[in-house]
């Protein structure tokens, strides 16, 4: 059996093996890049308003403390779907009243809680922040975190 396994059986098997694989390879990546533009990215537009709350999240180092998605510090609440916890998918507008509220209203002072700094932003600030949450909130996380307090 090993006499009929000449030069050229070899070579056509590599190519053959390569050319399969080159197409399966070619065929996951479409799906994979269809999969991001369909399913996986945020279903809300990337307003400047949202660019701009992203820039104060950073400026700010809120990722000291909190989680965003799962990444970040874990002192203080994941803030990926902070919108939804606070009533966003029924009532946006509350919500992001809310968010807003919260900031203002830091530090509670509440004995035995953690405590999150008054960071004294503008209202433009705070509505930014509070774009760049929702917009988050959006976000096709696919079912992360498993449950709403995060
Ligand atoms: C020094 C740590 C710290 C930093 C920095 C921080 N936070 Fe917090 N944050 C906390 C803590 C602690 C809590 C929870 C307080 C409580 O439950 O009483 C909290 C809670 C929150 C909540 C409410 C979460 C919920 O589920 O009700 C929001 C919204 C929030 N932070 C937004 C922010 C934003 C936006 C920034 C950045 C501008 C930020 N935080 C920076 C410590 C921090």
């Amino acid at each position: 059996m090993f006499d009929a396994f000449t030069k050229s059986a070899a070579r056509n098997i590599f190519y053959g093996g390569s050319l399969v694989f080159l197409v399966i390879f070619g065929g996951l990546t479409a799906h994979s890049h269809y999969y991001m533009v369909t399913k996986s990215t945020a279903s809300a537009p990337l307003t400047e308003a949202v660019a701009r709350g992203k820039r104060v999240w950073e400026r700010n180092a809120c990722i000291d403390c909190h989680t965003i998605l799962g990444e970040g510090a874990y002192f203080a609440p994941e803030l990926g779907n902070v919108f939804i916890r606070y009533g966003g998918d029924k009532d946006p507008a509350g919500a992001r009243e809310t968010i807003k509220s919260w900031m203002q209203a830091q530090p509670t002072g509440v004995p035995g809680r953690r405590q999150m700094p008054q960071f004294n932003l503008t209202d433009r600030e705070l509505d930014d922040l509070a774009a760049f949450l929702e917009w988050t909130a959006k976000i096709d996380t696919q079912g992360w975190p498993p449950n709403v307090s995060g």
